[in-house]
């Protein structure tokens, strides 16, 4: 049975029968390069995967919002109002569903009636494929269906940002939310974050397949550490803002930003901004390459992309420092680098098909050994953006 029929049979088994039952995806995201560029007006280069969420959902007649997802089967039936459109720790994952409803209606579009929604996600939680981004994109989704509002998917995604910044607190930038609602089979998205302009680039990778690995850490503090940085590139850009005149760290080449990085007094700082404006250039150029079918160059970016965040932007940690360096000794490795957030999370590698194999048993050993636990591998394709399925 196709995972639409299954969620549905499960939504009417814990919601009940009758109205209008719609069934809908969103995918996830992997992004190929430019990390930590997208709230310092720079490129990103991100595509959304097969694998995302998906949900069932009934508008009802009152004011409830009944909400149920299948990966958090303890947490029961989360109960909420459109009255009570607050996030609480309780209200654990469903406070990305709220936070929609709470962000449609400060951008003018009330939700006048509550809903029963059931979620069912195939992309491992936490793991820095956007699976909040995913959630948040797809109820934006949902309620344009349901309650008939005109937006496009660029506002979806656009609203799916404001509603974590804002209710979800977390400083993110557009990328995630941009990636899912735009996303298109078989293309990445190359984006320029200052100005929302965009290009699709087909992603050929003949006889290679994009190999997510997962290193099970949790996240911890990441919220915090992500908001850290954040605020050290708007230092950064502060300082460097006396001396030319610039919008983003995204508008400096990494030459002007030698000739002026030693106006940043702070080594932490300065190497934060260098991060920003060199992997910026490093996505521009990937793009390029790709477009030029080389894709050894685009793998040679995705490892100096992994090799600053690391060092430069300190985002990254044993694990995922483990699964990229063990993944670059693999032969057939065309490029690897962690990817999303960081601090846990996911790596992503390029991978030539007949290796797979290999990359998983060499990985895993070299990972589980090194850290104690057990990575995870996901051989990903790249999908569309958000869906009605029935
Ligand atoms: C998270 C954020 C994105 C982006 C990445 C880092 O995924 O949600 O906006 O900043 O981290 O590139």
């Amino acid at each position: 049975m196709e995972i639409k029929d299954n969620i549905f049979g499960a939504f009417v088994n814990t919601f009940g029968e009758g109205g209008d039952i719609r069934v809908y995806f969103a995918p996830g995201r992997v992004n190929l390069i430019g990390e930590h560029t997208d709230y310092n007006g720079g490129h990103v280069f991100p595509c959304a995967l097969t694998i995302g969420t998906y949900a069932v959902a009934r508008q009802r007649r009152d004011r409830r919002l009944r909400l149920f997802s299948s990966n958090f089967r303890d947490l029961g039936i989360i109960e909420s109002d459109l009255d009570d459109l607050k996030p609480y720790p309780e209200a654990d994952w469903t406070n990305y569903v709220k936070g929609i409803i709470w962000a449609f209606k400060e951008k003018g579009m009330e939700v006048d009636k509550g809903m029963d929604l059931m979620l069912y996600g195939n992309i491992p939680n936490g793991s820095g494929l956007s699976s909040s981004a995913s959630v948040e994109v797809l109820t934006g989704f949902i309620l344009r269906d349901l309650f008939g509002f005109d937006v496009t998917n660029l506002d979806l995604a656009l609203i799916g940002q404001f509603s974590e910044n804002k209710f979800n607190g977390v400083n993110c930038g557009i990328m995630d939310q941009f990636a899912i609602a735009m996303g298109k089979k078989e293309q990445a998205m190359f984006l320029d974050t200052a100005t929302l302009d965009y290009k699709y680039a087909p992603v050929k990778l003949a006889g290679m397949k994009i190999v997510i690995s997962c290193s099970n850490k949790k996240r911890g503090l990441a919220d915090s550490k992500y908001n850290e940085r954040r605020s050290e590139c708007e230092k950064a850009l502060e300082e460097l803002k006396k001396k030319v005149d610039i919008e983003t760290l995204g508008d400096l080449t990494p030459e002007e930003f030698d000739k002026i990085s030693d106006t940043l007094k702070d080594e932490v700082i300065r190497k934060r901004a260098k991060h920003a404006v060199y992997e910026n250039a490093r996505t521009v150029s990937a793009v390029e390459a790709l477009n030029a079918n080389d894709i050894t160059r685009f793998g040679q970016l995705m490892n100096e992309s992994h090799v600053s965040l690391r060092d430069d932007y300190e985002v990254t940690g044993i694990e995922l420092d483990t699964l990229v360096e063990e993944a670059w000794k693999v032969e057939g490795v065309v490029g690897s680098r962690m990817t999303g957030a960081g601090f846990g999370g996911c790596t992503v590698s390029i991978v030539k098909t007949p290796y797979i194999d290999r990359f998983k048993e060499a990985v895993g050993a070299a990972y589980l050994e090194r850290i104690g636990y057990a990575a995870d591998f996901y051989v990903v394709e790249i999908g569309d953006g958000p869906s009605r399925l029935k």
